[in-house]
């Protein structure tokens, strides 16, 4: 296989194709996901749940992120690997390009942002500048104490009014990706035919271009109750390698996520 990169992706949306992807926070998982096919790999700050322990991902470092990009460089060979900015790491301009500078040359191929308009500025200067912007829009983890709790978002005309432009600042801006978290599949729908970059989807039904899922739920490695939107692969595969085949396989003949997975207005 050759490197998936921005352009694969944009193809994938002109040809209808669906994509899976995955996060991945060490290089043999990486590694593996990469080889399974899986041409797209998030170093999410979901990090800070999953391998720290926190209860979200406000306490995450930029130097958190820059350590675990760098060991998921070295084993994605072909996958291209998204470094999320953590929180407060982008509050400015300058202090976005200083951020990014870190996760780039830690081995990233593009950098993720939570927000929407405010960021038109940051974002176009990253591109300017050579860094490529994934967006993430609706329930975006950092703003959690803010929405006061994990809570499905754009269920109001408003909201959903807001999140339609937001995401198309956001393409303005000149991001070449953006990720939908938590919001009604109708509204991902209007957004998705709205953009003419890939959209990913959590959450957000099977109608965005392509989905994520947070690796410790494909594998059921998450402690508790796993949110609604994700599924425990490995119980269709026999082994790690098996659940990716399976994931894959889902999302592209779109049976993955189904109506139980995902949010009505
Ligand atoms: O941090 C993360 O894993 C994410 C995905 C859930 C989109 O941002
Ligand atoms: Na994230």
């Amino acid at each position: 296989m050759s490197k998936t990169t921005v352009s694969t992706l944009q193809q994938y949306k002109q040809d209808g194709k669906k994509f899976a992807t995955l996060t991945a926070y060490d290089a043999s998982f990486a590694k593996l996901f990469s080889e399974a096919g899986v041409g797209v790999l998030l170093v999410g700050d979901s990090l800070g749940m999953v391998l720290q322990g926190h209860a979200d991902t406000v306490p995450v470092s930029v130097d958190d992120m820059a350590y675990h990009v760098a060991s998921v460089s070295r084993g994605a060979v072909d996958a291209l690997v998204i470094a999320d900015m953590p929180f407060m790491s982008y509050t400015t301009p300058i202090q976005t390009y200083e951020t990014a500078t870190k996760l780039m040359q830690a081995g990233a191929n593009m950098v993720k942002l939570e927000g929407g308009e405010w960021l038109y500025e940051s974002i176009k200067g990253l591109t300017e500048r050579g860094v490529p912007v994934c967006g993430h829009l609706g329930l975006t983890p950092q703003s959690v104490h803010l929405f006061g709790g994990f809570k499905v978002q754009g269920r109001q005309q408003s909201q959903a009014d807001k999140l339609l432009s937001d995401a198309k600042a956001l393409e303005a801006a000149g991001a070449q990706l953006l990720v939908l978290e938590c919001i009604p599949t109708e509204l991902a729908a209007t957004i998705t035919q709205a953009l003419s970059i890939p959209v990913i989807g959590i959450g957000a039904g099977s109608v965005t271009d392509g989905q994520i899922l947070v690796m410790h739920d494909l594998i059921g490695l998450t402690p508790g109750k796993p949110p609604k939107f994700s599924k425990n692969f490995l119980t269709d595969g026999r082994d790690v390698r098996g659940a990716v085949a399976a994931y894959i396989d889902a999302v592209t003949d779109g049976s993955f996520p189904g109506p139980e997975h995902s949010f009505s207005s």
